[in-house]
């Protein structure tokens, strides 16, 4: 791939998605639009990005934008945090929101392929009334959200969760299912999964949350970027909602009104 269009995969994907790709990505962004050089059809680069310019590039846009995030994930991944969401952010907020009759509300907000969202589910479902529970999960990814959707796994990757876990939430396939995981219609009932951009203004939920797991997204955007998305996930809290970062992303260089806590934990004020 030449130096200019490496630059304009770059902007473009920095434009819709602000993935930040560093000039050390090449390399990486080579190997992953091999796929898309594939599925097109195309034979170079320089097609691919005609490709992308030409009218009507959308659905080739989201394509790409696939292709490059990283969606790598697993079952109970960080598990401090759903010990934290059990002992901690449930028994302290849960009440409030049982004395008005609501849910307590979740939101996964870089869901990928749903490992995250249903490893949340299983936490509440061992702590709150059934009815009581509501997770939004969002990616950018339309492929890793299908993934998400069906909730369907591969024996290897529910093999670590513990065996109560996966009696009580999955169903195993049989026949051409063999080998696979289905999580079970009662815990896939409490997510409502759909596409979003995190950066593309204020997302479209009208009640506020108890927590917010946003994790291993903000390592991809730039310092501008991070304050504009913690300062937005802020405002979607409760006061005294907690926001779960990855444990490699610190916020201490960047302004924001919430209080760290613990480690990759984040509190909003009781009182504002
Ligand atoms: C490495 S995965 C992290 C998944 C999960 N949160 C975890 O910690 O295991 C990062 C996810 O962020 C998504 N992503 C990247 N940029 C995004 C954006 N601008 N808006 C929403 N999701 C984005 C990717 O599609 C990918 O699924």
């Amino acid at each position: 791939m030449r130096e200019q269009e490496f630059e304009y995969i770059r902007s473009l994907v920095y434009e819709r998605s602000r993935i930040n790709l560093g000039t050390d990505k090449r390399e990486l962004v080579s190997a992953r639009l091999g796929k898309r050089l594939r599925a097109t059809n195309l034979s170079s680069v320089s097609d691919y990005c005609d490709l992308l310019r030409s009218p009507g590039a959308e659905e080739e846009l989201a394509h790409l934008i696939d292709a490059i995030s990283t969606n790598h994930t697993f079952f109970f991944r960080e598990n401090a945090h759903f010990d934290f969401l059990r002992q901690t952010a449930v028994p302290e907020l849960a009440p409030a929101v049982a004395a008005r009759r609501g849910k307590f509300r979740v939101w996964s907000a870089a869901c990928s392929s749903g490992e995250e969202p249903y490893s949340i589910a299983m936490t509440l479902a061992g702590c709150l009334a059934d009815s009581s529970w509501h997770i939004e999960s969002t990616d950018i990814s339309h492929r890793v959200l299908t993934k998400a959707v069906a909730g369907i796994y591969r024996n290897e990757t529910v093999s670590r969760l513990p065996a109560d876990f996966l009696r009580m939430h999955f169903q195993r396939g049989f026949g051409p299912q063999e080998g696979n995981y289905r999580v079970k219609a009662t815990l896939r009932d409490h997510i409502n999964f759909q596409q979003l951009n995190l950066l593309d203004g204020e997302p479209p939920f009208t009640e506020p949350f108890q927590v917010i797991f946003c994790r291993n997204v903000m390592i991809y955007f730039d310092n501008a970027t991070q304050t504009e998305l913690v300062n937005r996930l802020a405002r979607r809290l409760v006061p005294g909602g907690y926001l779960f970062v990855g444990h490699a992303e610190s916020l201490s260089s960047i302004r924001h009104p919430l209080k760290s806590v613990k480690p990759a934990i984040y509190r909003r004020s009781v009182q504002s």
